[in-house]
């Protein structure tokens, strides 16, 4: 394809290299079952982190980290007014993740960083790989949480002030494993961002595509819900007199399940984190506090969605004698990425004869804040089964390097313009 003459030229990742990289990271924080569990600012995540920064400066890189831990490998350009090129994605996995959700994207980016460094290639623009603090939001809620700061959408100091659900602060857990950075968070120019993730869903693998092009991302609300309802004796208080907050929970998950089956296939809905109190086996549930998860490709469906389930819970509250408090703590529009930079990956694409189509992203990412201030896009590689946030995730190594080969030409045709 004539786009990519003298863009990138022969320059290719190594495959090799790239899927040894994944194979040693996957040592930090191991499960026995093949998995990850490298959560936030743990000491797992110290390591991976701590690694980083090595295998960066062995490259040529200058590795600094800001004041949301968010880690900043910059390979010099021959222009040094230009901001960066950027690539970035996350280390930290869900308790229970896979070796590829958002590993793929950081991983990609230092295979481009030593596709540019091995071969010699000069760009005009720094080119960046970011590592990007709490993307998961399993510890510490919202997900994207520093990108977020770093793009305005939080302040730094509601993030540092967050909890996790044993009250340890976000901030401390930063300090904590020492990466909490002296540059102040967004301070720091872009010019574009890519991000490599896999799909986490079925679709490219079903329709043997190799490369999704990301047009954009749906929209999310996340909520955390208390019922209070009455501890009691489980031998000695009759039915009719308990409040159990537990059987209001119960018919709660079962709303949000069935307002998401009436907005699919488009819709979804989850109840992922539940805690039962006092959780004892004798003892009637006297409070249940528990997250709801809703997205839909269009924010208007969230909003109805959002009204059945506060209604639902209104009768539950009124049917059972509970107090059902819901309290919206993360709201995340639909997002469309720029033409410019999707058009770099389809390029890219095709001109390596990757079989590709457009997507929409279910779920979460980095990108999505960093779309409201830079020009964005991200790539997608099939996984397999869409199988995602789950130890069995797993993908192709051959996917995984031509993810990494688009992330590689995009970046140069960015860095061309
Ligand atoms: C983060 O991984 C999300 O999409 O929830
Ligand atoms: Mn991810
Ligand atoms: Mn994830
Ligand atoms: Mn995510």
């Amino acid at each position: 394809m004539s786009g990519f003459d003298g863009i990138g030229g022969n320059v290719t990742v190594d495959g090799g290299k790239l899927w040894a990289d994944i194979l040693e990271t996957a040592r930090f924080g191991a499960t026995p079952k093949g998995g990850i569990r490298r959560l936030t600012l743990t000491e797992e995540d110290r390591q991976v982190r701590d690694w980083f920064i090595r295998t960066c400066e062995a490259l040529g890189c200058v590795v600094t980290f800001d004041s949301m831990g968010n880690q900043f490998a910059r390979r010099a350009g021959t222009d040094p007014s230009l901001p960066p090129i950027t690539m970035g994605s996350h280390l930290d996995t869900q308790p229970t993740g896979g070796k590829f959700d958002g590993i793929v994207g950081v991983l990609g980016g230092l295979a481009v960083l030593r596709a540019l460094h091995e071969s010699g290639r000069e760009t005009r623009h720094p080119v960046e790989l970011i590592n990007w603090t709490n993307e998961e939001g399993s510890r510490f809620a919202p997900a994207m949480l520093s990108s977020g700061v770093f793009a305005g959408v939080f302040t730094e100091e509601e993030a540092l002030a967050k909890t996790d659900r044993d009250g340890v602060r976000f901030e401390d857990a930063l300090v904590g494993i020492g990466y909490r950075g002296a540059e102040r968070c967004g301070d720091h120019p872009i010019a574009a961002y890519f991000e490599l993730h896999i799909e986490q869903g079925p679709i490219l693998e079903a329709e043997r595509k190799t490369i999704g092009v990301v047009t954009g991302v749906q929209g999310m609300r996340w909520y955390e819900v208390t019922v209070i309802g009455r501890d009691g004796h489980a031998g000695a208080t009759p039915m009719a007199l308990r409040a159990d907050a537990l059987v209001g929970t119960a018919k709660l998950i079962e709303a949000v399940q069935s307002i998401a089956l009436k907005h699919a296939p488009g819709a979804v809905g989850t109840v992922g984190l539940l805690e039962n109190r006092p959780n004892s086996r004798n003892v009637v549930p006297g409070e249940v506090f528990f997250s709801v998860d809703l997205r839909d490709p269009d924010d208007a469906v969230i909003v109805r969605m959002e009204e059945a389930f506060r209604s639902a819970a209104a009768q539950v509250a009124s049917e059972s004698g509970l107090e059902i408090t819901i309290k919206l703590v993360w709201d995340s529009p639909a997002v469309r990425f720029d033409p410019t930079c999707i058009d770099a990956v389809r390029r890219a694409a095709d001109s390596f004869g990757y079989p590709a189509r457009d997507i929409v992203s279910g779920a979460g990412h980095d990108a999505v804040y960093m779309a409201g201030v830079t020009p964005t896009t991200m790539i997608f590689i099939p996984c397999a089964g869409g199988v995602s946030h789950n130890e069995e995730e797993s993908a192709e190594a051959d996917d995984v390097t031509a993810g990494a080969n688009v992330l590689l030409r995009a970046v140069l045709d960015a860095d061309e313009r």
